[in-house]
Parts: structure tokens; sequence; C-alpha cells
């Protein structure tokens, strides 16, 4: 069972949609996948993902029905791969980490490493941005879950985590 755990500021908007199109790709497989999604900061904890998203994912056939939660430390436990949206997130998982005496070694990576078509190697921020922008993200999240996938399909051939 390979576990993911993507990560973005609210858990409101990129990570969630990050966990419904992992899940949605993965529904056939629930033994050899398991995702999750948390936020840095405590915004927005015990809120159900922003209304511009669910609606741009119900568009595309996705449901979102996440909770918020904030990141915390047994994550770095449970996790085999934590996915970072941005660089501001990946150096707040990574401090948290350094702060977990225990932890095991989840890699930690940025969502758009996986992306095939970027411009830059963050998913920004659609929180105080256009429809558009949220489209965007959208699209940018749909190529970068596919291609993850593939990527963790290639590295466990045996799914052996
Ligand atoms: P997310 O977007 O990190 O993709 O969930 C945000 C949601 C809320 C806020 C910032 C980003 N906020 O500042 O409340």
């Amino acid at each position: 069972m390979i576990k993911v755990l993507f990560v973005c500021l609210g858990n409101i908007c990129r990570s969630p949609l990050a966990q419904g199109i992992f899940e949605n790709l993965t529904q056939h497989e629930t033994d050899s996948f398991f995702c999750d999604s948390a936020g840095t900061s405590t915004y927005h904890i015990g809120e159900l993902p922003d209304d511009r998203m669910v609606a741009l994912a119900q568009k595309h056939h996705f449901l979102l029905t996440h909770r918020a939660r904030q990141l915390q430390k047994d994550d770095f436990e449970k996790f085999d791969y934590i996915i970072a949206m941005d660089k501001v997130n990946y150096q707040n998982i990574l401090s948290l980490k350094n702060r977990v005496s225990n932890a095991s070694e989840p890699k930690i990576m940025l969502m758009r490493s996986f992306d095939t078509s970027k411009d830059q190697i963050e998913v920004p921020d659609p929180y105080y941005g256009t429809s558009q922008d949220f489209e965007k993200v959208f699209d940018m999240l749909f190529r970068s879950t596919e291609s993850f996938l593939s990527f963790l399909r290639n590295e466990h051939p045996h799914n052996e985590l």
C-alpha cells in the first residue's frame, strides 16, 4: 500500500483537489493506494473545500468531500510521499519534519515536478484569484496527478511499500 499526502496552505483549494483527482484515478485500486490531504495553516480546519473548487471539480465529475486539517507530526510516520503544492509549503513541511525526532523518511516532493507541461515549479495559490486561475490550477493538478501516479506505478511495480 502506497500512502500519499498532498499539502497546501489552507487545505481547501489545491490539496483537496489533488486528493480528489488521485482518489478518482485509483478508485479500483484501494488496496494499493491511499491518499489524504492537509494544510500547513490552521485557517480553515474542519471546513469543506472552497465552493469555487467544489463547483469546478463537479464540472469534471470529481466529488470533493474532504474536511480541512492541519499537517501534523505523525503524518511523517504514516505517509510514504508528501507532495507540496508550492515552495513555502515544501519548506514548512521540512521544518515540521525536523522537529519530529523519530520521523521515518517519507519522500517530500513538489507537485509540479511531475507536471509534463510546466512554465514554473509551483501550483499557485488560487484563493484570491479569478475563475480562470482556478481552471489553470485544475489543469496543472490533473496533469501532475496523472504523471505522479505513473511515476508511482513505475517506482513500485509490485507496490511493495
Ligand atoms: P489552498 O488555498 O492553500 O490551496 O487551500 C488557500 C486557501 C485559503 C487561504 C490561502 C490559500 N487563506 O489565506 O485563507
